[in-house]
């Protein structure tokens, strides 16, 4: 499949913003620490989702997705083992060790091994879960973990704010003896919306959002009703959809205390951006112009996941912009795709330079990995003519019907063989 894009229209329109990817994946891994109903709201129909439902009906959960509401039935796991197929198809499923661990007192997982972004290694999730009691071990790729007594409470310090170690270490300990603080954790967005969900779930958490998380642990974990926040890389990205069109779009149910950074590179860009309750609008009548130094860094500075659609936006502006990426060490594969659209792209190691050129070409270009597609997608609506975006599976990790979110826009997208 392919998206056929025929690019140079200005982009205009209301549309709802879907449920966050990286906010639904880890609430799906913490089913395995309930016990009872958890019903969840507003949740995305992604391809990772997918794959997270497979691995909890693996385990043994019964779930069942209606539209955007997901039920699972929480009964306890009846193995304690991710086969390597299910571990493959998504890198976050590394997520799920930290609670089966943690409900089973054993976890076999493989090695989740690198991906588009460079090696992207787990150390600090292992080092967090040895902390907590956990015997780990790696053999031939696979990840064994025991934990013969039970996890116990412990200060553990992240080596680095990592999102998902961050996570993991808040699953495992919720059900472990005694009280867990966690320094140096992550604050994105996404480790609210989980501590929110496990507190409903009857957990005891405080902290989730500052450096520092206590987690105070309980006996059990029984079921919930929960709506999951709403994606704030998604909004980022149709918000920036709007620049680059030189367009008009309200996003609605979209937060905009979680991209105040995006925000405010937009309004650089010439934007004009207004916010009423939960609606964002981006307005844009004119050709955007350069950005300040777009250093990408853990919330609350500017999210590495929105590098490649404001790349895409420093494309057509007036003016150089520079990028620095810090979270990731292979984060630039979408640049030698947009250069064949016709941007004029330089990097050196961490840094890219962008100087912005009048338009962009329309072309035939690949994705290399999830918000690198969502860059060429936004520049093949900002080219004109016909462009052909190849490997879109990519796009679909992240983005629910993509192409019928931008046609409601006005866009000319189609999703062909
Ligand atoms: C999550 C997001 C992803 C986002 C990233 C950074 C999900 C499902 N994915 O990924 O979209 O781009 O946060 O905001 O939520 N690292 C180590 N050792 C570890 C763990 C991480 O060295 O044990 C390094 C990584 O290689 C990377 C950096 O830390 O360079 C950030 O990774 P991390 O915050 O863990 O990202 P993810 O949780 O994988």
């Amino acid at each position: 499949m392919k998206f056929r894009i025929n690019g140079g229209k200005r982009l205009n329109g209301v549309l709802k913003v879907q449920g966050a990817k990286n906010s639904i994946l880890p609430i799906l891994a913490a089913c395995v620490l309930c016990k009872g109903e958890v019903v969840l709201h507003n949740c995305p129909k992604l391809s990772d989702v997918g794959s997270a439902i497979e691995i909890l009906v693996h385990l043994g959960l019964k779930v069942e997705q209606n539209g955007e509401d997901i039920r699972v039935l929480c009964r306890g796991i009846n193995c304690c083992e991710v086969p390597q197929n299910l571990m493959h198809q998504m890198r976050s499923s590394v997520v799920f060790l930290g609670p089966i661990l943690a409900a089973s007192g054993c976890a076999v997982i493989s090695m989740p091994g690198g991906c588009e972004l460079g090696p992207r290694p787990i150390d600090i999730h292992i080092s967090a879960l040895r902390r907590l009691g956990a015997e780990i071990s790696d053999e031939h790729g696979m990840l064994r973990c025991k934990a013969k007594n039970g996890l116990v409470g412990t200060q553990i310090d992240l080596l680095f704010p990592s999102v998902g170690a961050t996570e993991n270490t808040m699953l495992a300990s919720t059900l472990a003896k005694g009280t867990t603080v966690i320094t140096n954790a992550a604050r994105e967005p996404e480790i609210v919306d989980l501590a929110n969900f496990l507190n409903a779930c009857g957990a005891k958490i405080k902290g989730a959002g500052s450096s520092t998380v206590v987690i105070e642990g309980v006996k059990e974990l029984g079921g919930c009703e929960y709506s999951v926040m709403p994606d704030r890389i998604a909004a980022a990205t149709f918000l920036t959809a709007a620049a680059i069109t030189r367009g008009d779009v309200t996003l609605k149910g979209a937060r905009q205390e979680d991209i105040t950074s995006v925000l405010a590179l937009l309004k650089q860009a010439g934007c004009s951006v207004s916010v009423k309750s939960d609606e964002i609008r981006a307005l844009c009548d004119k050709r955007p112009s350069a950005m300040n130094i777009i250093k990408t860094l853990p919330y609350p500075g500017f999210p590495t996941d929105a590098q490649a659609p404001l790349m895409s936006l420093a494309a057509v502006c007036e003016g150089t912009t520079m990028f620095v990426e810090t979270i990731f060490e292979n984060r630039y594969r979408h640049v030698g795709e947009l250069i064949r659209m016709g941007a004029d792209i330089k990097t050196e190691g961490k840094v890219a330079v962008v100087n912005g050129v009048e338009r962009l070409k329309s072309a035939a270009v690949t994705c290399t990995d999830l918000r690198g597609g969502a860059a060429l997608f936004l520049a093949a609506l900002s080219a004109d003519g016909t462009s052909d975006i190849y490997s879109i599976e990519h796009i679909d990790r992240g983005y629910q019907h993509i192409e019928k979110d931008f046609a409601a826009l006005s866009a000319e997208v189609l999703r062909t063989e």
